[in-house]
């Protein structure tokens, strides 16, 4: 079965799942029955192309490559330049839209109005973008559902490990009372490097030459990315409204080497965690760290992996360990919601 897609944003993460579509074509087809097509591609600096018949993926990665310009593309009958985001979103026959702009965390946008555009045109949206998750959540999520499209976002919190689907899929019929998450690569990666006994700044550097830090850091280090992220968790999982500013937040960068040194003395560790509660159907949730036993399961989650564990009433606390940012890891959580809404029509469609 044919599933046309289009591109809002083609940084990494975008690349990141051309990549994987390209190499996975075969297997995708012959294991789900999906044929995935890239119909169009709209990044405000690298350019645009549309296709109705579907681009050559290859030669559009080849051209990034070679001249960083999607305008290098070349010219075949049918294909059109220069669409802008909005255009790509209303005016090609793309079935889902793959929302993958930068992420402003302020304002959301220009992530929030793509989502609604594109579920008041009918199509479905998968994206990676916090900034519209975890401010809009619930207006986005009611728009898609009085469209009859599908809003996907599981590369929000730990990229490719399933931190969103898994628990309400595979621990349905729990009750989650509490989640406690390691959320922000860069700043266990910096907790990691400082017990080794680098400097903050020296070990942020590390952070920031292997990809995982934000182009602006402080969002790692101060805790915020946390914030939107446990935003997102209570939200979806609990089910309980809550807003940014609900969740106090205090980030790492005020602590050294020596205070690792002070904590593995007393046989803790420092991380940075998300805590969320639910009470009588209250929730609370707060960022910060805190230094835990070395023999709590998340002590042991070092450099820049991610963890989370779930407090369930049936099944008791279940950890999901794995990355929580990279480029093909993210470029995955695209295809898990891609995949995710196919089994969804084909099953439609069998009855
Ligand atoms: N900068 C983030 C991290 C990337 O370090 O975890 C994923 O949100």
């Amino acid at each position: 079965m044919g599933h046309n897609i289009a591109f809002i944003g083609f940084g990494g993460v975008g690349q990141g799942l051309a990549n994987i579509l390209l190499h996975q074509k075969d297997k995708l087809i012959q294991q789900e029955d999906l044929d995935v097509k890239v119909v169009a591609i709209s990044d405000m600096m690298k350019g645009s192309l549309y296709h109705p018949d579907g681009l050559d993926v290859n030669l559009v990665l080849e051209t990034l490559h070679s001249t960083g310009s999607l305008n290098d593309y070349p010219d075949r009958r049918g294909l059109v330049k220069g669409l802008d985001s909005v255009e790509t979103i209303r005016q090609t026959n793309a079935d889902t839209i793959m929302e993958v702009t930068f992420t402003d965390v302020k304002t959301g946008q220009p992530a929030i109005h793509h989502c609604e555009t594109a579920f008041q045109a009918g199509k479905n949206v998968i994206t990676t973008n916090k900034g519209p998750i975890a401010l809009k959540y619930r207006e986005l999520k009611k728009l898609a559902e009085q469209n009859g499209v599908f809003f996907g976002f599981e590369g929000t919190v730990m990229s490719g490990t399933p931190a969103l689907r898994m628990p309400l899929s595979s621990l349905a019929g729990n009750e989650i009372t509490e989640i406690t998450g390691i959320l922000n690569g860069t700043s266990n990666y910096i907790l990691t490097k400082m017990e080794e006994g680098l400097a903050f700044y020296d070990a942020l550097q590390e952070a920031k030459d292997n990809g995982f830090a934000e182009a602006d850091p402080t969002n790692d280090i101060e805790g915020f990315d946390v914030r939107y992220k446990a935003v997102i968790l209570t939200n979806y999982l609990m089910d309980v409204p809550i807003d940014v500013q609900d969740v106090p937040c205090e980030g790492i960068s005020h602590l050294t080497p020596e205070d690792m040194k002070e904590a593995q003395k007393q046989g803790e560790r420092w991380k940075l965690l998300a805590t969320i509660k639910k009470e009588n159907g209250h929730v609370t949730a707060s960022v910060e760290p805190k230094r835990i036993p070395v023999s709590d399961p998340l002590a042991s989650v070092s450099s820049a992996t991610n963890a989370i564990l779930y407090q369930c009433d049936l099944a008791g606390p279940i950890t999901l360990t794995g990355a929580g940012a990279g480029i093909t890891e993210t470029g995955y959580s695209l295809l898990i919601d891609l995949i995710h809404i196919h089994r969804k029509k084909k099953t439609v469609n069998a009855y």
